[in-house]
């Protein structure tokens, strides 16, 4: 569809790159052999630590007994605030809002107060338990509607406007008022929070941690200990997963860690429960969402305006750029032409709301593709017709509210494959008809798109380096700022440096993630891990290439234009050398076999101030269209058909690529339907086991599952081969599933008001949907 070179030429041999790989850890994964922290054989002398929390929501402590802690046998040591030679902050934008440990005032339940370390974790955790601690209770603040009346906020609201929305709704034919809102998502990784600190010489400390960022870690941890950033190593080798939950979240942990081992000198290790990392760790955050929307006859949205509150927690973390994104997302793929978004990031006495999946675009597209779904039922549409009718254009109607132009829009052909390939209209039909006889098992399907804008948004972190090694018998060492927290990073970029020199992939060996290879790195997050970390690679790969190739025309006389890494090996004119003898024959020649690489996503530009420019490099596109079956007597519901078309642009690895699809929409699924967060009015988090808290399992996924990749996708933009993002926007295509159950409750309420279902529709809130339609 665009015009492109071919990525590989074509008398190379080898396929690295777009070939169906297993992730590089699968066996070990299914075996029991990779080792996250946990698993790690124990240094000798490691000591445990473990963390003493706060359970009141908001108070200042005016007594503290420890003594009891530190007589448990078993017990070594208490960290509390006081101790804490450098900084007591774990602000990852220098807020300077959120300590390590309370120093005086406590803010929500599940705070740490104290550590204790122990020679075992069980002493330890007991211990804590003996703390006495008496506060003067504070009034605590606990959901958004109190704080948007106290006007208690985390950082200043935002706005983000275009054209006049009110006189665009003023002159609008027809309007409506709603609201949507959207419950919180625990990341429940399998695993969890953990860290080792092993102190060395001279203050310096290696820090083994489960972490999508790195460098945070490592300045964090050098700041609490009060010295310089190369006094701290951080290693990351992988995550048992992560999701949005280690881009900040995991500091707090290795800083405790890391500040008893060096009091002691010895290695420490912290792994908090289930339950404890349930509540001392931010989530992803609810939105209030408040709508006015102006339409015409045929539901083209005319004017809008959007209010998002969303509930921070104590502390800003990255709150700032989730609900920017969540208003960026507010189009979702839809053209609104006089728009205005008000953001509102509420200080609440809950945990730090932190990244998930999506990073605030889901709850900003769960919004307007709730206006969209009312609309058309005000109007007696098919909900496809007013999404159809209100896409962004290719050549008009293609900029965004915040004036990005989109050029990139693969929508309206996707979207037609899509239809024809689940036969969505003729099943729309056989729907209306089953519903029609059945008044208590009531059905319902939708179909909606997602486009997903990928960079970060704040620019500087849009950067990624390198490091490749080739050894004397031509295998390579591969380390790049990217973590692996499942996904299939390291495979990908492993493929990618594979390909360079076109040799076996198993000839890539790849390395932990280690802030002394490669510094200064970004979290591993925004999707944009393989387009970055790819790139970076592919330049370390590059510049030792075209030194090996400088190499082969001295040695063989010939030009460079006669230089090809083929199949192993290297043909220069009529010689042929094996890529492992090359390696030594350069390195004899005293070659350097060693490079860094470097990226920056070029053309983005973004002014926070106006909330204008061009954030994204580009946009992911996808599309699903999910059936589902509601029990009206029970409002139990049941995901029956699910058919997914997503570009991934080229993919690199079509494997991993469809792990991402299916996985991310299941976890979406699981977020709207089954994932409730409770909190009592105490502030206590009731639901922090999964005894209470329902993830999807695999009885949950759809029954039948149609998941494609789109064979037409390619990225106009140039990034490594042509592929695009696939970590986060999946994860959106599952608003289908809410879409489809709140049609099915409309069908059986029938009117022309829209069933306010929220999110997550549980039995209970389908129930209360239906029930509410019996009372009027
Ligand atoms: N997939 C797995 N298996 N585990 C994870 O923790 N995190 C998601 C996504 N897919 C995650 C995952 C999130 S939140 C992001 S931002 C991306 O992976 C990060 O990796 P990438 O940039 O390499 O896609
Ligand atoms: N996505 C994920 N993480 C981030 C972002 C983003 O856009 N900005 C800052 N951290
Ligand atoms: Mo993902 S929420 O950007 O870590």
């Amino acid at each position: 569809m665009f015009d492109l070179k071919p990525a590989v030429a074509p008398t190379q041999k080898i396929r690295n790159v777009f070939a169906e790989i297993a992730h590089d850890s699968a066996s070990k994964h299914v075996l029991g052999n990779a080792n996250y922290v946990d698993d790690i054989p124990q240094p000798s002398k490691l000591l445990h630590c473990y963390i003493g929390t706060s359970d009141i929501a908001h108070g200042r402590i005016t007594f503290m007994d420890l003594s009891k802690v530190r007589q448990h046998p078993g017990v070594v040591k208490i960290l509390t605030a006081k101790d804490i030679p450098g900084s007591n902050q774990i602000s990852p934008i220098h807020m300077n809002d959120e300590p390590v440990l309370v120093d005086d005032l406590v803010q929500f339940v599940g705070q740490p107060i104290f550590a204790v370390l122990a020679e075992s974790r069980s002493a330890a955790r007991y211990a804590a338990q003996f703390a006495k601690i008496k506060y003067q209770e504070l009034p605590a603040i606990l959901d958004i509607e109190t704080a948007l009346a106290a006007q208690s906020f985390v950082i200043d609201p935002q706005f983000l406007n275009r054209g006049d929305s009110q006189s665009a709704l003023a002159k609008a034919p027809n309007r409506l008022q709603g609201e949507v809102y959207t419950g919180g998502q625990d990341h429940f990784y399998l695993e969890g929070q953990v860290s080792i600190a092993v102190p060395g010489e001279d203050g310096d400390m290696l820090v083994l941690t489960s972490s999508q960022h790195p460098t945070e870690v490592q300045e964090l941890v050098a700041q609490s200990l009060g010295r310089p950033a190369n006094a701290v190593t951080v290693e990351v080798r992988r995550m048992g997963g992560a999701f949005g939950g280690k881009e900040t979240q995991a500091a707090q942990w290795a800083i405790i860690a890391a500040l008893f081992a060096d009091t002691t000198g010895r290695p420490v290790k912290i792994r908090l429960d289930r339950d404890d990392d349930m509540c001392s760790t931010g989530k992803r955050h609810d939105f209030l969402i408040r709508y006015d929307v102006g339409y015409d006859a045929d539901g083209r949205i005319l004017g809008i305006e959007f209010t998002h509150a969303l509930r921070c927690g104590i502390s800003a973390d990255l709150s700032g750029p989730i609900a920017d994104r969540a208003m960026f997302h507010s189009d979702n793929a839809y053209y609104l032409p006089d728009i205005t978004i008000s953001s509102y990031r509420c200080k609440t006495n809950t945990v730090s709301n932190t990244a998930f999946r999506g990073f605030g675009g889901p709850q900003g597209m769960v919004g307007i593709e709730r206006v969209i779904d009312a609309v058309a039922h005000q109007l007696g549409l098919d909900p496809l017709a007013v999404r159809r009718i209100n896409m962004y254009g290719k050549d008009e109607r293609n900029i965004t509210p915040y004036g990005m132009k989109i050029k990139d829009n693969v929508l309206n052909e996707l979207i037609d494959e899509l239809l024809e390939s689940s036969n969505y209209l003729r099943r729309r039909e056989q729907i209306a008809a089953f519903n029609s006889n059945s008044p208590i098992i009531r059905k319902g399907i939708a179909l909606t798109p997602a486009k997903f804008g990928i960079s970060f948004t704040t620019t500087f972190l849009n950067q990624a380096g390198a490091l490749v090694h080739i050894y004397k018998d031509g295998s390579v060492h591969l380390n790049h700022g990217g973590t692996e927290m499942g996904q299939g990073l390291m495979i990908k970029i492993a493929q990618v440096v594979a390909e360079e020199f076109q040799i076996d992939l198993d000839q890539v060996k790849v390395t932990a993630t280690n802030t002394g290879k490669v510094p200064n790195a970004p979290a591993t997050a925004a999707s944009a891990g393989t387009d970055m970390n790819g790139m970076a690679a592919r330049a370390a790969a590059r510049k030792i290439k075209k030194r090996l190739v400088k190499f082969v025309c001295k040695k063989f006389a010939v030009d460079k234009t006669d230089v090809r890494f083929v199949d192993n090996h290297i043909e220069a004119g009529k010689h042929e050398i094996s890529f492992a003898n090359l390696a030594e024959q350069a390195w004899l020649g005293r070659i350097s076999l060693s490079a860094t690489g470097f990226y920056r996503t070029p053309k983005i530009n973004y002014d926070p101030q106006t909330m204008s420019g061009r954030p994204f490099l580009y946009f992911a596109y996808g599309a699903a269209v999910s059936e589902v079956e509601i029990d009206c007597l029970t409002g139990e519901h049941r995901i029956t058909r699910v058919d997914i078309l997503y570009d991934v642009g080229q993919s690199l690895n079509p494997a991993i690529d469809m792990g991402q699809i299916e996985g991310g929409f299941v976890q979406g699924a699981g977020w709207l339907t089954t994932e409730e967060l409770c909190w009592d009015d105490k502030g206590q988090l009731r639901t922090h086991a999964p005894s209470t808290y329902k993830i999807p399992t695999c009885g949950d996924i759809p029954e039948i599952f149609n998941v494609k990749i789109w064979d037409k996708g390619r990225n106009r933009e140039n990034t490594i081969h042509r592929s695009k993002a696939v970590g986060e926007p999946p994860l959106m295509l599952a608003i289908s599933v809410h879409s489809a159950i709140n049609q099915a409750i409309a069908g059986k309420l029938g009117g022309d008001q829209l069933p306010s279902l929220n999110t997550p529709a549980t039995p209970e809130a389908i129930l209360n949907c239906l029930s509410a339609g019996d009372k009027e």
